[in-house]
């Protein structure tokens, strides 16, 4: 007979034992709710501060094994997706769970070629930012202000409402990113051409729109990370499209998460030279200072799309050659995964280490590497809210805490008090 699902546990305190499900590998951290040791007792809490065990919704968008170092997008393996897809198709595949046939990508491309436009007045938003405002700064506010733009996105449950606002953001997104560089460099915005779509609008000779193109796919979901969970978290308000998506990109833009391309160069910048890289490598060890671009919460042997994008890279460097920094880059890998600090913490070169120094060598700005990397991710942070949204399971999102604080003190007037150690 097989065992039955389910989790016996005995609390020691009370020597009272409880039966708890098991679904999917998982229990229900509200089972926990029924372990008291008396009447008042609100009941067993699990504490998980950063979520590094803790389901917070079912998905079934974006599957990752870290161990293993697998990813697939609605089952299909990254590495086949980047091969045979081009981003349009992906973006359709993470919100409509399936590939689409010839017809529906030639309808879905001409539908977002009809959104890329921004309405004029969005400029002004721009213009007002101050001359040197990061790009990542001018997208969240910009992103943020186009739910003003648009006031049917409030209707987050019409599906035609919701359609609409989804075709809008990533059609938008390349624009306003565009125009965060205009307005970063001071020249005058230029108007979309069709940025994704093939024909002969762009002339990609060189191949280097292709691999632009790939970088995007690897970059379109990753399940539960951290902007991700700020946009369903925000999603889960019943806040629109926009509002939530500029929460994404705010979540993105730090240095441990989609800010960490741009963290690569700077650090690349500040070893200065190929032989500088092992003395940088002890002060890493030496703690305090970490390798940006290497590790990751969830792949511990490699991440597959750093695999991907180091044959990308082989290729945009053929064309563009190698720079200074890419020396360092690549001395860099080469002294860290052969240490046993880093092999032993399990540390390999992620996604960022190599997006950052292709993008280099593409010639963006190295404050545009976020931005670049917010497109790619919009298709599935869209995905992944409307999935929320629609999921009947899915209520406002509000963790629980665990209280350290004194139980309860008297307020004394002014001029009692004295002064006292903080909080
Ligand atoms: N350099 C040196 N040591 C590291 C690094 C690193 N990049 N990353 C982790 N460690 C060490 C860390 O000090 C700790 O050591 P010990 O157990 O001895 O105290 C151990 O490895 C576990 O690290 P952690 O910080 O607890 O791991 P985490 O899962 O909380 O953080 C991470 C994951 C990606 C934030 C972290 O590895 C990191 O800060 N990496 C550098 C920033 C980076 O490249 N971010 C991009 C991530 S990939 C794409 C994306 O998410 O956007």
């Amino acid at each position: 007979m097989l065992p039955s699902a389910s989790l016996t546990v005995t609390d020691n305190r009370s020597g009272l034992t409880y039966e708890i499900p098991i679904e999917n590998d998982a229990i229900r951290a509200t089972d926990l709710k029924k372990i008291r040791t008396s009447e008042n007792d609100l009941g067993l809490l699990s504490y998980d501060p950063a979520f590094l065990n803790t389901a917070a919704c079912k998905s079934a968008i974006t599957y990752i094994d870290g161990e293993r170092g697998i990813l697939r997008y609605r089952g299909y393996p990254i590495e086949e997706l980047a091969k045979h897809c081009n981003f349009l198709e992906v973006a359709y595949l993470l919100l409509r769970g399936k590939l689409p046939t010839q017809e529906e990508l030639a309808a879905w491309n001409y539908e977002i070629s009809q959104h890329t436009f921004i309405d004029e007045s969005i400029k002004k938003v721009i213009d007002g930012l101050h001359h040197d405002a990061h790009p990542m700064g001018i997208l969240v506010g910009t992103v943020g202000a186009m739910s003003t733009f648009y006031p049917e996105a409030k209707r987050i449950f019409d599906d035609g409402a919701r359609q609409k606002q989804i075709v809008r953001l990533i059609a938008k997104m390349p624009t306003v990113a565009a125009f965060s560089y205009r307005h970063a460099m001071g020249l005058p915005y230029a108007y979309p051409a069709d940025l994704f779509l093939p024909g002969p609008v762009v002339e990609d000779a060189l191949g280097l729109e292709r691999a632009l193109d790939t970088l995007f796919i690897l970059h379109a979901d990753h399940e539960q990370n951290c902007s991700t969970h700020a946009m369903r978290t925000v999603g889960s308000s019943h806040a629109d499209a926009y509002s939530a998506t500029a929460a994404a990109g705010a979540a993105l833009y730090g240095p441990l998460h989609g800010g960490a391309n741009e963290m690569v160069l700077r650090m690349l910048e500040e070893i200065g030279s190929p032989d500088r890289v092992p003395g940088y490598i002890q002060r890493v060890k030496q703690g305090g200072l970490k390798l940006t671009g290497f590790g990751h919460r969830i792949y511990k042997s490699y991440d597959p799309r750093a695999q991907i994008i180091k044959d990308i890279a082989d290729q945009v460097f053929e064309v563009t050659g190698r720079s200074p920094l890419l020396d360092i880059a690549l001395e860099l890998e080469r002294v860290a995964l052969r240490d046993d600090y880093f092999i032993s913490h399990k540390l390999y070169p992620n996604v960022d280490f190599y997006s950052g120094i292709i993008y280099l060598a593409m010639g963006f700005p190295v404050e545009m590497f976020p931005v670049l990397f917010a497109i790619g991710r919009t298709p599935g942070w869209l995905a992944q809210w409307e999935e929320g949204l629609l999921d009947p399971e899915q209520r406002i999102t509000r963790p629980r805490q665990l209280y350290v604080g004194p139980v309860v003190r008297e307020v004394l007037p002014l001029d009692q008090r004295q002064r006292q150690p903080g909080p």
